[in-house]
């Protein structure tokens, strides 16, 4: 497995490593902690099968089904599909994911640890390609923060709500969002986190609050509140903090949320065809420290 870092804020691409077989555990604990350090991870030219995208997910986590039900790869509920392809009059999947800035599943009790996405189509117009996904650097977010700042809210929590971004996407032009139903919005309720954490591998500490889903902190009254998360979001944006993948199809991109906010550019129209697959991988075992510890120290056996 070769690593070459991008040299920008985040970013790296990962060499020699077939997706569609299982990774060895050296494999394994190499990617673990690279993730750690570049925060998103491309690995080239790769031909998956989607159950071979869920098994390589499901390595680092338990995989969050899709909302709808519908989009997503027949009989694999795991694995989702994001694409503006119209068949037959119907979206072959979500038309509009992750257009915002966000960290996919920080308003679930178990947050979100990475997102796995394999690029099947990539939109081109005249030759340049659209649709890129551009990514924050968390962890350089936080350590910029005033020490004022770091203080004040260092045992403070954040609310975060799936239907704030809902929402948002549904007002804009052309949405095909209905409302969440009460069914929907019992499957999502909002949850609580810090608003800073400590990230599982490096050690380190990241702002865990993304404009996309936080609603409040919830220990400033609610003015205060607003305040505190517009400086947060301001700063976190930033183009300092900002990396850009320009997607290849085959790209199987994997990107660490707790170090990293994202947002997909739709700047490609319907007739420029995008289609991705995607496994949204939580929380669930990242932050088992004995988990961690037996993966990583495979690497350093091998
Ligand atoms: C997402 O937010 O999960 C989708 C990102 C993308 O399609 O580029």
């Amino acid at each position: 497995m070769k690593l070459e870092p991008t040299g920008a804020v985040l970013g790296a691409t990962v060499r020699d490593v077939d997706l569609a077989a299982p990774l060895t555990d050296a494999q394994f604990a190499g990617v673990l902690s690279a993730l750690g350090r570049y925060g998103v991870l491309r690995f080239p030219d790769q031909k998956l099968e989607a159950v071979a995208l869920r098994d390589f997910s499901r390595r680092f986590g338990r995989i969050q089904a899709t909302l709808s039900g519908r989009h997503h790869e027949p009989g694999l509920a795991e694995v989702g599909v994001l694409s503006n392809i119209i068949e037959n009059g119907e979206p072959i999947g979500i038309t509009d994911a992750g257009q915002d800035w966000h960290t996919d599943m920080s308003y679930n009790e178990t947050i979100g640890f990475l997102n796995v996405l394999y690029a099947v189509r990539v939109p081109r117009r005249d030759g340049i390609v659209l649709g890129d996904t551009q990514f924050v650097n968390t962890q350089a977010a936080y350590e910029d923060l005033s020490p004022e700042l770091k203080t004040r809210l260092r045992t403070m929590t954040a609310t975060h709500d799936f239907n704030k971004f809902w929402e948002n996407m549904r007002r804009r032009p052309g949405s095909l969002r209905d409302p969440l139903t009460p069914e929907q919005r019992r499957k999502r309720p909002p949850s609580v986190h810090p608003v800073f954490l400590t990230h599982p591998i490096t050690g380190r500490t990241v702002l865990y609050c993304n404009p996309g889903y936080a609603i409040r902190i919830n220990e400033l009254d609610e003015a205060e509140s607003d305040r505190v998360l517009e400086t947060l979001f301001t700063h976190q944006l930033q183009a300092k903090y900002q990396y850009t993948h320009r997607w290849t199809e085959g790209d199987v991109l994997v990107w660490d949320h707790l170090g990293t906010l994202h947002y997909a550019v739709p700047d490609y129209g319907p007739d420029e065809p995008r289609l991705m697959k995607r496994c949204q991988v939580m929380a669930d075992r990242i932050f088992d420290p004995e988990f961690v510890r037996a993966a990583l120290s495979a690497a350093q056996a091998s």
